[in-house]
């Protein structure tokens, strides 16, 4: 059977996918709605499925009946949204609700009752009092016709593919696929080709659904991949010179239904079915994207986006994608050091705590109040700066609070749609993401506070009068760049850091800390919004976290508990809920033909 049958059968002859213009667009003005009536004649696509007169009179929950149960879907919806709405399982390739809509794979067509055609259901609105049928014979007959044709050049190499265990080529195909091919011509092969810094497409993989190519467009706006050739000898490409290495890039990865597109990063590290998911929150700025860190028996292998409608949507930055790897860092500190006759020793937890206490306390009754400070890092978690803040004013009631330092890019990297000029992602120019959430613990906690660059210049009168404090870094790169503040110098420092640096390898006493990944807290992000972040994984062997630490140091009993820290902190700290993770995709079932 040659490859020609199964297309003519399924796509007719049609342009590319991405000629055919997104009906968000074609229905807005009469000019545009003659345009999609020409395409859909033209290119075989389904008649106008509602009148136009529809959108002026719209119903504001139109009820439409699929399979037999009738579910309520919003106005203007697509029914296929509907559906994975109502949990109701359509299977599709090329929809994704953050792209537009080329219907271009074909498998998701259904029958609605009237329409003597099969409809693609990503790109057919409902309409009030619509039944649909997804699971007739001609839908079904069509999703293994689909199936067919796609597995005719897909090479059989799901044991060694990265996405196996998560590709929707192998779920449909167990479901609606058949157990044997009838295709006995040789494959066409495609090479392997190097299309980004961190990503390899595997052409022979890809299935041309192009949703890598519309997000290069309608995304990022950069528009590096493009569909080259026609027909079986369709290519995703990306023009000579020009990779796929934008701020963004790894969203094409995930964007992919099938393995073509590969995180060079997580490529043959893990199978999926290994890795379980803890909800967090990005580390590398100030925007507060959700993430899910996937991990297995103790180490993190990827940071997948998790979709915020206010925050993210369905996409995160490559600076967060690969912000664990900082965590797993060789020069990562993991011991406890105090400084004995001048030299820093290795020493133990216990040790290393009544040294840091008893030094500061002597400092403070020998000097009076104001002696101490605490400088807290815009990378703690807000309850650890509300118990080390409360630990420092123990000691020292009137100890100065200091937010550390700030890293700021000139500019928010600011994405736009190439083809509608909408903007569609910012990557915020603050680098880390509590600034705000200390400002707020500052704020509750009240008495003297400083920034970190009144620290710097000294310029305070109260400044200078410290003589000793707790120092907390934990930035996933170095913090300490160029000249170290004067009053970081002198007195007696105790520091808690991820990374060495000058101020780890000068401390008085060192404590090494826990990344975001090992704990659980929250973080207020630019917009206001405080969010939790729970542990995947433990810290390494030894470590303890500062959440503990500092409930040592207050003297309190048992463990560090988040939500209780919350509690206690009140206002908008207490209503912060940990992310209940989504119910899980229906079970495929077989369906032999
Ligand atoms: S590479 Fe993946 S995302 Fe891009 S067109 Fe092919 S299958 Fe779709
Ligand atoms: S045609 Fe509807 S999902 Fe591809």
């Amino acid at each position: 059977m040659k490859p020609g049958y199964l297309m003519s059968q399924v796509f007719c002859s049609r342009a590319s996918p991405l000629d055919i213009p997104h009906p968000r667009y074609v229905l807005r003005s009469n000019h545009q709605l003659q345009s999609f009536r020409f395409f859909a004649t033209t290119f075989g696509a389904h008649p106008l499925p509602v009148s136009p007169l529809s959108r002026y009179h719209p119903s504001p929950m139109p009820k439409i009946t699929v399979d037999g149960k009738t579910i309520e879907a919003k106005d203007r919806q697509m029914i296929l949204q509907s559906c994975i709405d109502a949990n109701i399982s359509v299977p599709h390739y090329c929809y994704h609700p953050g792209l537009s809509i080329p219907a271009s794979c074909r498998i998701c067509l259904v029958e609605v009752e009237g329409i003597p055609k099969l409809v693609p259901a990503c790109q057919t609105p409902v309409r009030d009092g619509m039944i649909v049928q997804t699971k007739s014979s001609k839908a079904i007959a069509n999703q293994k016709q689909v199936m067919e044709y796609l597995l005719i050049n897909h090479p059989l190499d799901c044991p060694v593919c990265d996405q196996a265990g998560e590709c929707f080529l192998q779920d449909y195909s167990y479901e609606y696929g058949r157990s044997q091919s009838r295709f006995e011509e040789d494959k066409v092969k495609h090479p392997k080709k190097d299309v980004g810094e961190k990503i390899y497409l595997y052409a022979d993989r890809c299935i041309m659904c192009t949703r890598c190519v519309r997000f290069t467009r309608e995304v990022s706006g950069t528009s590096e991949l493009y569909v080259d050739g026609r027909g079986n000898k369709e290519e995703i490409d990306i023009f000579p010179g020009h990779p796929c290495n934008n701020k963004l890039a790894g969203n094409v990865v995930d964007l992919c239904p099938v393995g073509a597109l590969l995180d060079k990063d997580f490529l043959f590290k893990q199978r999926v079915w290994l890795l379980k998911g803890a909800p967090s929150i990005s580390p590398a700025d100030s925007g507060g994207e959700n993430i899910t860190l996937e991990y297995n028996e103790g180490v993190v292998y990827r940071v997948k986006p998790r979709y915020n409608a206010d925050i993210n949507q369905w996409w995160i930055s490559d600076d967060t994608r690969y912000s664990y790897k900082a965590t797993q860092d060789e020069r990562r500190i993991k011991r406890f050091r105090r400084k004995q006759y001048g030299a820093q020793l290795d020493t133990i937890f216990d040790v290393a705590l009544e040294q840091a206490t008893s030094e500061l306390k002597s400092l403070v009754s020998n000097n009076g109040t104001g002696t101490l400070y605490a400088m807290l890092s815009p990378m703690m978690a807000c309850e650890e700066a509300w118990l080390l803040g409360q630990a420092i004013r123990k000691m020292d009631p009137q100890a100065v609070l200091i937010l550390g330092p700030v890293p700021t890019a000139a500019a928010d990297d600011v994405f736009h749609n190439s083809m509608t000029g909408k903007q569609t992602f910012v990557i915020k120019a603050e680098k880390v993401p509590n600034a705000a959430g200390i400002r707020r613990v500052l704020q509750m906690l009240g008495g003297p506070n400083a920034t970190y660059d009144e620290l710097a210049s000294a310029s305070r009168p109260e400044l200078q009068k410290l003589k000793g404090g707790w120092i907390v870094g934990g930035y996933l790169s170095s913090w300490i760049s160029g000249e170290t503040p004067d009053l970081l110098k002198k007195g007696f420092r105790v520091v808690q850091d991820l990374l060495p640096s000058s101020l780890t390898e000068s401390a008085d006493v060192l404590f090494p800390v826990a990344a975001w990944s090992e704990k659980d807290g929250c973080w207020e992000n630019f917009q206001g919004k405080i969010q939790p972040f729970v542990s995947a994984i433990s810290p390494p062997e030894g470590i303890r976290r500062e959440g503990d630490v500092y409930y040592k140091l207050l003297g309190r009993t048992g463990l560090y508990n988040a939500q209780a820290i919350r509690a206690e902190m009140g206002g908008p700290f207490a209503a912060v809920t940990i992310p209940v993770e989504s119910a899980s995709a229906p079970a495929p079932q077989f369906v032999e033909i």
